[in-house]
């Protein structure tokens, strides 16, 4: 019979051997990489969770053969700039409760390895990837290959969705991540005013000290000239007043132009 359908053959070949992969499932609650128990393969219920620093080479036997997540992964507080622990295993990435990745106060992440993946989902009104005050939302905007990681994922969570949907899930929120942007946006402006009031504040002062010292020439001009008349209709020389007011201003030359 099998040789008269080699097709029948192989589907039940194949069957079996889904169902010896199967056998070897192992199935975990999601924790931090390190608490895991050795040789687990599918995460759900809660979380997986990179958090802080850790040894590197632990988290890798941990999650080395983990390819699917039914609760979400969190990538949060770590200093790592490539995320690849899970690049060429990781297949199926879901959360019904929330987004499927969280990435939240990361020092320098800059790379999103899940190439193997081929499914990714998160809860239905929230956003696929929640990227929360982490500079990794800059890079995601700048930085070439952070670009294309992200382009990746949005082009896998749409994968069987609607075409046509005029409302599709959003993609990526970015939470709490303004301190950056409009703190350099803020001292070009800052500095203008800052300069323009020094300016403003100066000229009042050049403009306090002229006005001064031109009252007080005006008030010198307006007796000097009677004092001349008067005293040199009465005498000869400069009176005692006009050489004291020459010394200090310059104007007080004018009466002996006029
Ligand atoms: C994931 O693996 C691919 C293929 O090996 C590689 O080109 C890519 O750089 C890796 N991604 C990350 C983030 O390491």
């Amino acid at each position: 019979m099998f040789d008269s359908n080699p097709f029948i053959f192989k589907a039940v070949c194949l069957l079996i051997l889904l169902r010896s992969f199967d056998a070897q499932e192992k199935k975990c609650l999601g924790r931090e990489p390190q608490e895991l128990e050795d040789g687990c393969t599918i995460i759900e219920t809660k979380p997986l969770v990179f958090k802080g620093t850790q040894s590197e080479a632990v988290i890798r036997t941990k999650v080395a053969k983990i390819h699917e997540i039914y609760a979400g992964l969190e990538i949060i507080e770590t200093d790592y700039e490539n995320f690849d622990f899970l690049n060429k295993t990781l297949r199926v990435l879901k959360n019904s409760e929330g987004a499927a990745i969280t990435i939240r106060k990361n020092t320098k992440l800059k790379r999103l390895g899940f190439w193997a993946l081929s499914t990714l989902e998160a809860k239905k009104d929230g956003a696929i990837v929640i990227i929360d005050k982490d500079p990794f939302a800059q890079f995601a905007e700048k930085d070439r290959d952070a670009l294309r990681d992200m382009k990746h994922l949005e082009f896998l969570s749409r994968i069987g969705v609607d075409p046509d949907n005029q409302c599709p899930q959003k993609f990526a929120e970015i939470v709490g991540y303004e301190e950056k942007v409009p703190f350099h946006n803020y001292w070009v402006p800052l500095t203008i005013v800052g300069v323009i009031g020094i300016i403003v504040v100066l000229g009042m002062v050049v403009w306090r000290t002229r006005t001064k010292k031109a009252l007080k020439a005006k008030k010198a001009e307006s007796p000097q000239p009677k004092d001349l008349e008067k005293k040199t209709d009465g005498g000869e020389g400069v009176p005692e007043k006009a050489v004291s007011m020459q010394g200090k201003v310059a104007p007080a030359e004018d009466p002996k132009n006029k």
